[in-house]
């Protein structure tokens, strides 16, 4: 085994080839929407399904359907299958993701076809109701149309399909989720009025090629919360902290066979210390450790007291408890690890690699305490795999594209870079504004249940093809975001 995955090896002289741990210092090659789609990338995916899922004597055949389209076309159509197929092993070379353990059991919502922005919400108010589950969380990915080379695309803006607003006061204090203050700052600026409260659910911006960017209130039956209390300190409560069930990560691009996919939201379940060691704790968050560690009044006058580490700990314990109390899937760091460890052994046996970054692997808290900690990991980028593009965490981030980036201009092109012609496209640079049409303002307009949502017409999208309906599993982390660990 040592001799195949030298990096299963417990010391890096042992594995030359790597040298130094880290690899997100080589970036990886940037996705240019414009480019028609790599038809070596093509041939290597479908080797890959037909390989694993079969018949292999269909390989052949297959590709020369696939190549024949992409002579036709610059781009082609995976089946349903091999979507399945290609969503799952995105989750299984996701990097940075300790869950991957039960990437099988992905569900893949296909839906390629749903093009119009009521349409789109409805199905990720539908995504979430079904990945949630009543607290059961699966894991679970909605699949909207790729990107066509050249061509402009839809997507949602928001980096989750929940997270919270953060404000700044005139005073300079903070409230919510200091990590959105630009992102909040930037819907108010499109019309959206948060209530200034510490967990107030952001809109979602819905970017579509036809209608522009529109904003969409989640009805709250599609947003399960977690108030905390600690299993033995009471005032924890007081605190009135709280946060969401389901991690849906919704700007990452997911890359099948050469086709990208830059909308396609997924969730998994969160691990604890997602929330307790980073989210709650981190100072550009929610920095709730002083105010633990005033409650458990401890002598915060040295650091070497350890009360931060102390004030940690019953955080984590809270959060725990609390999810489990309320009936909600989540997992500890301990039980996570030594499953990775179990899913690296399952996939060497399979003759598979697990790509994996130490330093999103190992847990932010307690992390010498956890077998992941002491080896080394193969440091390599395999796909399919989910992306984080520059232009889409700065979005995520700001609420504003980058100078520079658009997404209508794109429509003049054809993936050849032929001229099509059309208007003048309108970036929507920081400088300007961009124009939406909120149909979701607090006050002024609705927020529906998801129920209405879904029955508001009659001839609303088919839903197709919901697969893999067995037991969930932790996190559907993306590579190079699964956000346990760091
Ligand atoms: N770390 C991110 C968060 O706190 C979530 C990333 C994905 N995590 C997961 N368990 N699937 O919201």
């Amino acid at each position: 085994m040592r001799e195949r995955f030298p990096w299963s090896s417990e010391t890096a002289s042992a594995n030359p080839r790597l040298g130094v741990p880290g690899y997100r210092n080589i970036a990886a090659p940037p996705w240019d929407p414009a480019q028609p789609v790599d038809p070596v990338a093509a041939a290597e995916f479908l080797q890959t399904f037909y390989g694993e899922v079969g018949p292999p004597e269909r390989l052949v055949p297959r590709l020369g359907e696939v190549n024949s389209e992409l002579a036709r076309t610059g781009t082609y159509t995976h089946t349903p299958e091999e979507l399945e197929f290609g969503a799952r092993v995105a989750w299984r070379n996701s990097s940075r993701c300790i869950g991957r353990l039960y990437w099988r059991s992905l569900r893949v919502r296909d839906r390629r076809g749903v093009r119009k922005a009521d349409d789109i919400f409805a199905e990720l108010v539908g995504h979430l109701l079904e990945a949630t589950n009543g607290g059961k969380i699966r894991p679970t990915i909605t699949v909207f149309a790729p990107a066509t080379p050249g061509r402009p695309f839809s997507r949602v803006w928001n980096e989750q399909l929940i997270r919270y607003a953060g404000y700044r006061g005139p005073d300079g204090s903070w409230r919510g989720d200091r990590q959105y203050a630009d992102f909040t700052a930037a819907v108010h600026r499109l019309g959206w009025r948060g209530e200034g409260g510490r967990f107030d659910v952001l809109p979602l911006v819905i970017d579509t090629p036809g209608e522009g960017p529109r904003l969409y209130e989640l009805p709250e039956d599609a947003v399960l919360e977690v108030p905390l209390h600690h299993p033995n300190l009471a005032w924890f409560a007081e605190l009135g902290l709280r946060w969401h069930a389901v991690p849906t990560l919704s700007n990452m691009r997911l890359e099948i066979g050469g086709m990208h996919y830059p909308f396609s939201p997924f969730n998994g379940w969160y691990m604890g210390t997602e929330i307790g060691a980073r989210n709650l704790a981190d100072t550009d968050r929610y920095d709730m450790l002083p105010a633990v560690a005033r409650r458990l009044r401890l002598d915060t006058s040295s650091e070497r007291t350890l009360w931060r580490d102390s004030a940690l700990v019953e955080l984590n314990r809270a959060v725990l408890h609390s999810y489990d109390r309320a009936g909600v899937r989540i997992t500890d760091h301990h039980t996570e690890s030594l499953r990775f460890l179990k899913h690296i052994e399952a996939e060497e046996r399979q003759g598979r690699l697990v790509p994996a970054d130490w330093t999103w692997i190992v847990p932010p808290m307690s992390s010498g305490i956890t077998p992941v900690f002491r080896r080394y990991y193969a440091e390599i980028d395999l796909r399919p795999n989910f992306y984080n593009d520059p232009s889409a965490r700065y979005i995520g981030r700001r609420g504003v594209l980058r100078r520079g980036d658009h997404t209508r201009s794109l429509a003049r092109q054809d993936w050849r870079g032929r001229w099509l012609g059309g208007t003048s496209p309108s970036p929507l640079c920081r400088r300007r504004a961009p124009r939406a049409r909120p149909v979701s303002r607090r006050g002024r307009c609705r927020r529906m249940t998801s129920s209405q949502w879904r029955d508001r017409r009659p001839g609303r999208p088919p839903r197709t093809g919901t697969t893999g309906d067995r037991a969930p599993h932790e996190k559907a982390g993306p590579d190079r975001a699964c956000g346990a660990a760091r």
